[in-house]
């Protein structure tokens, strides 16, 4: 078996090995740290990291790459992406730079449902150049593994082309067939019989999970406990949408149907922060969406104290959040969500590898996949520290180098 050995790294910087699946609590401070180091990679996994002093004499063909100068951290997970889209929302940035909200957009018939009408007139080919041409850019900031939604067709011939196309671009698809209502339905009742009749056996098929947006003009409570129950006995795993703009109960919801996780909680309280802190759904942070919408935080602290499984995550789509950068999502979270460095790194790498069930990723460790992003900077702490930096100098995936700056 061929190996790739890095050699003479800065650093190496993994999340401990926690006593569950996802790190809570202390654990999401838990980083091991080892200076002057190597990683060696056998194929696609990790046969071992330590000291360079420690390094014994290799047998076999090993491809040696000089790291000095940086330093390593596991291929980042990016657990909540928008990638399949026509078009962009470019003017209605704009717009809302003048004072135009989003939700108004939205209800104008603008909003997510432009953008439903620039990828129905896609071609099947377009839209895969497109999601790939997002997960080059993903890549290029340091993310080995990522989820991609649909949600951008709401017929079954784009939704499932959306699907197709994130699953042959190498992501981990999320059937979002209740995003929004499309205009030819009279209303969220009568799409959702269409979608759960026409498009679920299908979509359940090529998806991993079904996603739901629950919110003020989109989809109420009983509607996402009616998708949600019949995705979930289609077989796939189940994600919300929640609290993003007010509390329409989606937690007690994604609690009772025992989620991967709810994604967004700018608008939780207290009781939904307690509630999450016991439970075993994922909350999952998106810093730049609020940011790019100008919207309060999510209440990051308070969900970490209370013993809450937290992930991080771009939300990289059109509207909300045209991002594809973890670096920039990791600085978020230390300086608007109060986060330190080693709970941002712990929440896009092992705990965002849980909400997409990749057990086998997430940490530098053997025997987890070889999926490494070097940093060019002696100290990886970096990652958040450098606002905006360019700093993702070479990014290895399964063991082979796929991208170098
Ligand atoms: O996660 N809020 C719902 N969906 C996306 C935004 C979609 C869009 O604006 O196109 C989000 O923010
Ligand atoms: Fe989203």
């Amino acid at each position: 078996m061929t190996g790739l050995l890095l050699r003479d790294l800065a650093q190496v910087a993994t999340p401990a090995a926690a006593a569950g699946p996802t790190a809570r609590g202390a654990e999401l401070r838990a980083v091991d740290v080892i200076d002057d180091a190597y990683i060696l990679c056998r194929g696609e996994t990790i046969a071992d990291v330590g000291r360079m002093r420690d390094l014994q004499p290799l047998d076999g063909e090993v491809e040696e790459l000089d790291c000095a100068g940086l330093s390593a951290v596991p291929g980042l997970v990016d657990c909540h992406t928008h990638p399949a889209f026509g078009g962009d929302r470019v003017s209605e940035f704009s717009l809302r730079s003048g004072g135009a909200t989003y939700e108004e957009l939205h209800a104008a018939g603008g909003g997510i449902l432009s953008t439903v009408e620039a990828t129905r007139a896609l071609s099947h080919d377009g839209l895969r150049e497109r999601v790939e041409r997002n997960a080059a850019w993903m890549l290029a900031h340091g993310t080995t593994t990522w989820e991609g939604k649909s949600g951008y067709g709401l017929d079954r011939e784009t939704e499932l082309a959306s699907l197709e196309a994130i699953r042959s671009a190498g992501g981990s698809a999320t059937w979002l067939g209740a995003h929004s209502v499309p205009p030819e339905h009279a209303d969220a009742d009568a799409y959702l019989d269409f979608v759960l009749a026409d498009v679920l056996p299908e979509a359940a098929r090529v998806a991993d999970a079904a996603d739901v947006f629950l919110e003020r003009g989109a989809f109420d409570a009983p509607q996402a406990r009616r998708y949600l129950e019949a995705c979930a006995a289609a077989g796939l795993a189940l994600r919300l949408h929640g609290d993003q703009f007010t509390e329409c109960g989606a937690v007690p919801l994604a609690i009772d149907l025992g989620a991967r996780s709810i994604d967004h909680l700018e608008a939780t309280g207290d009781v939904g922060v307690r509630e999450l802190g016991y439970s075993d759904v994922v909350a999952v942070l998106l810093p730049a969406s609020a940011l790019f919408l100008d919207r309060p935080m999510p209440p990051a602290r308070a969900l970490a104290d209370a013993g809450a499984a937290i992930a991080l995550a771009t939300d990289f789509n059109p509207g909300s959040s045209f991002t594809t950068s973890l670096p920039l999502i990791a600085s978020l979270a230390c300086t608007q969500l109060h986060l330190s460095p080693e709970e941002a790194l712990v929440a896009m790498t092992v705990n965002a590898a849980h909400v997409l069930r990749a057990s086998d990723r997430g940490r530098l460790a053997p025997g987890m996949r070889a999926d490494v992003t070097l940093l060019d900077a002696t100290d990886w702490r970096y990652l958040a520290y450098h606002l905006a930096g360019d700093l993702v100098s070479t990014v290895v995936r399964a063991g082979s180098a796929v991208y170098r700056r």
